[in-house]
């Protein structure tokens, strides 16, 4: 290997270790010897659906070009721009900034420095959400979020997101209502609470930053889930947090100030929104997630869908929107305020709507009724396993 490349092969392996590690924050490139206007460009870690991907953002003079490649092809295509299109360029990690640059004559020059970021830096549209939920509180070094350091693993950015941004809403919202203020401690159901990533990022949240007594229960139809979070839960003296192993039509929980269903499975959201009601929660919400009730239901009514449902994938799309319109405007009829949100950016899901539904004095309970109705005759729909859990919206 020859001294020039030398440089280079340092600083590429730095770059994958320090992706490999999680200590990578962000890679920077500039002076542009390219064809083409002059640019810079960015790369940073996102998290998808298959995985951790490397983001390049390349800034033109009138516009941005992003390019999200394998952590693979990323590294790869980096090394073959680096000392060529670019000859600057700027790893920044958790334990070291490492510059690698080009003199006119193509002479690489390395150079290696304190860190200046200290954490990974979120998405850019989540970024200022980020700080709510320390990276190393030790529930999430427990399920595997963060590493034993407390840096968010490259795998797990996109969960830790999630987590942030749920915190966000929940605080807003409890604010919003003031559920729960006073001696009493808050009572808190989580359906289809899974590993428990978000419970017990709500208990911790609640209890250790806020300093709120609470009590809540996870319920998971998975045992072996239920298992892994009650010996959590214990390990991490969290007393007031137990998981129970039932479905959640079947719970013997009826009283809560708050109910959430975040992606529990097709009519199990509806089985919590009701629960949810049942119970007289001050909030309710729901993050859907697959949907099978409605889409064989939906029929050319003569309302002009014809053309929308002979698609198949449009006519999923268009049930799953159904679905979640009728459960907002059954919370509405129930007496609640219902706001439909986006949960995470649609870059990690497409399933990222979150109903939240506080209740109201003022809702308007028989418009709702009548606007339920209305789009079951639209689209043709004849049963909402919600509905046929609540009195008096048919
Ligand atoms: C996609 S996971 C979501 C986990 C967690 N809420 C989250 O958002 O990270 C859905 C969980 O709901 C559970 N589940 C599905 N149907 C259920 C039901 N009827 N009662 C209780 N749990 C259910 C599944 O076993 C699974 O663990």
């Amino acid at each position: 290997m020859t001294a020039k490349s030398e440089e280079k092969s340092t600083f590429i392996s730095a770059l994958a270790r320090a992706i490999e590690s999680g200590a990578f924050v962000k890679l920077t490139l500039g002076k542009f010897r390219g064809q083409g206007e002059a640019r810079k460009a960015v790369a940073t870690l996102v998290d998808l659906k298959n995985g951790p991907h490397l983001k390049i953002v390349t800034s033109l003079a009138r516009k941005d070009e992003t390019k999200t490649l394998t952590i693979n092809d990323g590294i790869n295509h980096l090394k073959t721009t680096i000392g060529d299109s670019y000859l600057s360029a700027t790893l920044f990690s958790t334990e070291r900034d490492m510059t690698l640059t080009y003199s006119k004559k193509r002479e690489p020059r390395l150079s290696t420095g304190k860190p200046t970021l200290k954490a990974a830096q979120p998405a850019a549209h989540d970024r200022s959400k980020s700080y709510l939920v320390a990276p190393d509180r030790p529930y999430l070094k427990a399920l595997q979020v963060s590493d034993e350091e407390g840096r968010i693993k490259p795998s797990m950015q996109g969960k830790y997101r999630q987590i942030c941004r749920f915190i966000e809403i929940v605080e807003g919202l409890l604010k919003e209502v003031g559920a729960g203020s006073g001696n009493t401690p808050l009572s808190i159901i989580d359906i289809g609470s899974g590993k428990g990533y978000l419970t017990f990022a709500l208990y911790d949240h609640l209890t250790t930053a806020l300093g709120r007594m609470c009590q809540m229960t996870g319920i998971e139809v998975r045992g072996d889930l239920v298992d892994l979070c009650n010996d959590l839960a214990r390990k991490l003296d969290f007393s007031g947090l137990a998981f129970e192993a039932v479905e959640a039509q079947h719970t013997s929980q009826k009283r809560a100030d708050v109910v959430i269903a975040l992606h529990a499975c097709d009519t199990a959201t509806d089985d919590a929104l009701a629960l949810g009601i049942g119970a007289g929660a001050e909030m309710i919400l729901g993050a859907p997630c697959c949907q099978h009730e409605i889409a064989p239901q939906i029929n050319d009514t003569g309302e002009g869908f014809s053309g929308l449902i002979k698609y198949p994938l449009l006519k999923q799309r268009q049930a799953d929107l159904v679905t979640d319109a009728a459960r907002a405007l059954l919370l509405e009829a129930s007496g609640y305020k219902v706001k439909v949100i986006e949960f995470v950016s649609t870059e990690h899901t497409s399933k990222n709507i979150l109903l939240a539904a506080t209740k109201s004095a003022n809702a308007n309970r028989e418009r709702a009724r009548e606007q339920y109705r209305a789009l079951k005759r639209a689209t043709g729909f004849a049963t909402h396993h919600l509905a046929s859990q609540l009195k008096d919206v048919e």
